[in-house]
């Protein structure tokens, strides 16, 4: 277990849980080469898979093919410009404009647990949990030393990579792209799964199989998007939920992102991940250095269902923080799709009252609190309370919600700034935009230049202010712009590509400072619904809303395509009224419950004004929430029908670590005339072990239930079903 440096070879050996990943140094010039990823093998030195005695050979053997070595050759971490035509993961501009950079091994360490990423979030672990390498390496005639740092998690299939720069020479140095990893496979028969989507409709699965040239994915919208998110998968093609190899890859960091797959000549793959180049460039200047966000690489060798599995661990233990780490959330109702912009204290204490009478624990005042904003188009950065809206103030409020045995909540939207705000009117230069040229508007609103600390620090005290003046228990922290007209009055021009990621990097600070400030608060984040699902956010918030779209049906693919990467803890997810505001569609509102138990939970509609067969059932869902949270936020997922292919019925379990307990929820979609029940083969139980369908007298083996399966039956359209069952 851990990491080795094997002297004599000159390799590396990672080892995860079942895992092994190798590097090795060759030939004299001390190239770094990828030698190997994948299950955990016992050999420690397999250099024969770099192929070094086969043409063109290394360059002290055949300096006349030089060019033909760096385009073949595995490097662990491509650079552009000197013959290695595939993607490089770093490129620059030095004095002289020159672009090229070229890497040799000078040294490393491995120590045992993890370093934090200044600045950044990223993966921990302690002493027992993780052991790290940092390999220095350097381009010699640049006086340019690159780290690249590993971590191998022992009790998990995951490896992390990221990078450190720094500049040792006297003049500064452009950096204009800084991959976070980069990793060269044999064979070029692979698909790729990416998540997609849009506002509404985030991450739906998309899966393809890859041959020869660049397949994509990437932002520079400023946020990771609701179009793309910071994960791949490469498979083989035949790997399916449970069987082949998959490797995933999650890019820590909530900006612009670039990663590709790429189907090479000579029948490798190779994939890339980081920080977009495009608008990117950060200047080191002498002594300075650069560290580029975390990438997590997942292997499993049983199909996507493992990698899954790998990835929520990893984030549960590993990634998020706080107080509701390991913590059941309270059951939050939200007003945004009950009252939208038309509220008042009134309003809301009746939405409390009637809620904590039915078992609901929080009450969240979303949009519409402040300055004067009745709708959309003002006020964002006028952090005060509107007492017209909100009379006798928000500390009332709160306390009369609080009196009710509710906890209290708020949204808020740091990031930016109305044109139509008192804010606005005192420093239009606060808002990202290029002198001279008018802005363009998203939602009527400008996106504030956090690059710059006295904006960073005005909104934060702002914040606090609010947070301070009252018994506020939950933060909902939206952004609901994509960012453009990139432009700041405060960076020079040889800098304006550092805009970007010193805007990603304001926002982590920011939310440092107010998990700092209120360990209490749970903070969940937002963006337009989905837009920023990564695990950078994760690292601040245990909850991400996941989607505005609240529709049960259009939910089973966006949290599918979620939950194939992230927690299902961390899915934020509500029961909303119907029809249903996005899509007017109308569920069951006991199907609305069992889609959003795979979630957070809570609920997000009038419980004043729904149907009162609707407002019965809370109870009941309530009472459910509670009783099988422990499970479901601790438990094992697995996908049993996936809605995303069959387009009719959806089911996935929660199975507990010990395997003692199943939950299975089961969703039809659409009714089907004159068929038998359809049958179900569960997943992850003990074989020989006897399960109770809770509810029933039945008893099924462990192996009954995987293999032969169940019948389940169900009559009509949105109609659902969970099926509890507890080995005896
Ligand atoms: C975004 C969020 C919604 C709601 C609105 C308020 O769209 O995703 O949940 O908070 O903003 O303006």
């Amino acid at each position: 277990m851990g990491i080795k440096f094997i002297k004599d070879k000159k390799v590396f050996k990672l080892d995860a849980k079942d895992t092994s990943y190798i590097i090795a140094v060759v030939d004299d010039e001390q190239f770094i080469g990828h030698v190997y990823f994948g299950k955990r093998i016992i050999d420690e030195d397999v250099n024969y898979l770099l192929r070094l005695e086969e043409p063109p050979y290394v360059p002290s053997k055949n300096n006349r093919d030089r060019v033909s070595f760096y385009d073949s050759f595995p490097m662990e971490y491509s650079t552009h410009g000197i013959g290695d035509f595939r993607e490089s993961s770093l490129q620059l501009r030095d004095r002289d404009g020159n672009t090229a950079c070229r890497l040799q091994y000078i040294s490393h360490e491995i120590y045992k647990g993890k370093k934090k990423l200044k600045g950044l979030p990223a993966t921990f672990g302690d002493e027992n949990e993780c052991t790290s390498l940092e390999i220095k390496c350097m381009d010699k005639d640049l006086n340019l030393e690159v780290d690249l740092v590993y971590t191998a998690f022992e009790n998990l299939d995951a490896i992390t990579r990221s990078v450190r720069i720094k500049n040792c020479a006297e003049d500064s140095i452009a950096l204009t792209k800084v991959l976070s990893t980069c990793i060269d496979f044999e064979g070029i028969n692979y698909d790729m799964i990416s998540l997609h989507g849009s506002w509404a409709r985030e991450r739906h699965i998309s899966r393809k199989n890859i041959s020869y040239g660049k397949h994509t994915v990437s932002t520079v919208r400023g946020e990771s998007s609701h179009q793309d998110n910071p994960f791949i998968a490469l498979l083989d093609s035949s790997a399916t939920d449970e069987s082949g190899n998959v490797y995933g890859f999650n890019f820590v960091y909530s900006g612009n992102f670039f990663t590709q797959v790429e189907g090479c000549q000579f029948d490798t793959t190779r994939v890339v991940m980081g920080i977009n180049p495009v608008d990117f460039t950060w200047v080191l200047e002498k002594n300075e250095e650069f560290v580029a966000p975390e990438v997590v690489m997942v292997y499993s060798d049983k199909g996507i269902g493992k990698m899954t599995r790998t990835f929520h661990d990893l984030y549960r233990n590993n990634l998020i923080r706080g107080r509701f780490k390991d913590k059941k959330r309270p059951i939050l109702i939200n007003n945004w799709e009950a009252t939208y912009f038309d509220f008042n204290t009134e309003k809301l204490l009746s939405i409390a009252k009637e809620a904590s009478s039915l078992g609901i624990e929080m009450l969240v005042m979303d949009d519409g609190w402040f300055g004067k904003r009745n709708s959309d188009n003002s006020s964002l950065g006028d952090w005060i309370v509107n007492e017209e809206k909100i009379q006798g103030g928000l500390k009332y409020l709160v306390d009369e919600v609080n009196k009710l045995g509710m906890e209290f909540g708020i949204w808020l939207e740091p990031e930016m700034i109305s044109p139509d705000s008192e804010l606005y009117r005192e420093h239009p230069d606060w808002a990202i935009k290029i002198d001279g040229r008018t802005p363009a508007l998203c939602r009527e609103q400008y996106v504030l230049d956090l690059s710059r600390k006295e904006i960073v620090d005005y909104i934060y005290e702002c914040i606090k202010k609010v947070l301070s003046s009252a018994n506020i228990t939950y933060v909902k922290w939206d952004m609901n712009r994509q960012i453009t007209d990139l432009g700041s009055i405060c960076i020079p021009a040889e800098k304006h590509g550092e805009l970007s990621h010193r805007y990603v990097l304001a926002v982590y600070e920011m939310m440092d400072r107010l998990t700092t400030d209120f360990p209490h608060i749970l903070l969940e984040n937002c963006s337009g619904g989905g837009a920023r699902f990564d695990p950078g956010m994760l690292y601040y918030s245990p909850q991400i809303w996941c989607s505005d779209d609240t529709d049960a049906i259009e939910r089973l693919k966006i949290q599918e395509g979620t939950a194939m990467v992230y927690p299902i803890s961390c899915i934020g997810a509500h029961v909303s009224d119907c029809p249903n505001h996005t899509v007017g569609r109308t569920t069951p509102f006991e199907t609305r419950g069992h889609v959003a138990l795979a979630g957070t939970f809570g609920y997000e509609l009038d419980v004043t004004r729904i149907p009162k067969e609707d407002r019965e059932m809370i109870p009941k869902q309530v009472e459910i929430y509670h009783k099988y949270n422990d499970l479901i936020r601790t438990g094992d997922y697995y996908r049993i029908e996936n809605f995303s292919q069959n387009n009719c019925f959806d089911v996935w379990e929660v199975v507990s670590k010990d395997k003692s307990e199943v939950l299975v929820t089961c969703v039809q979609v659409l009714g089907r005339p004159n068929y038998h029940s359809r049958r179900i083969k569960l997943k992850g139980l003990i074989e020989d072990k006897m399960y109770k369908l809770e509810g029933t007298d039945e008893l099924f083996s462990g192996g009954a239930l995987m293999y032969g399966g169940l019948n389940i039956s169900l009559y009509g359209d949105y109609s659902s079903k969970l099926l509890h069952l507890i080995q005896l």
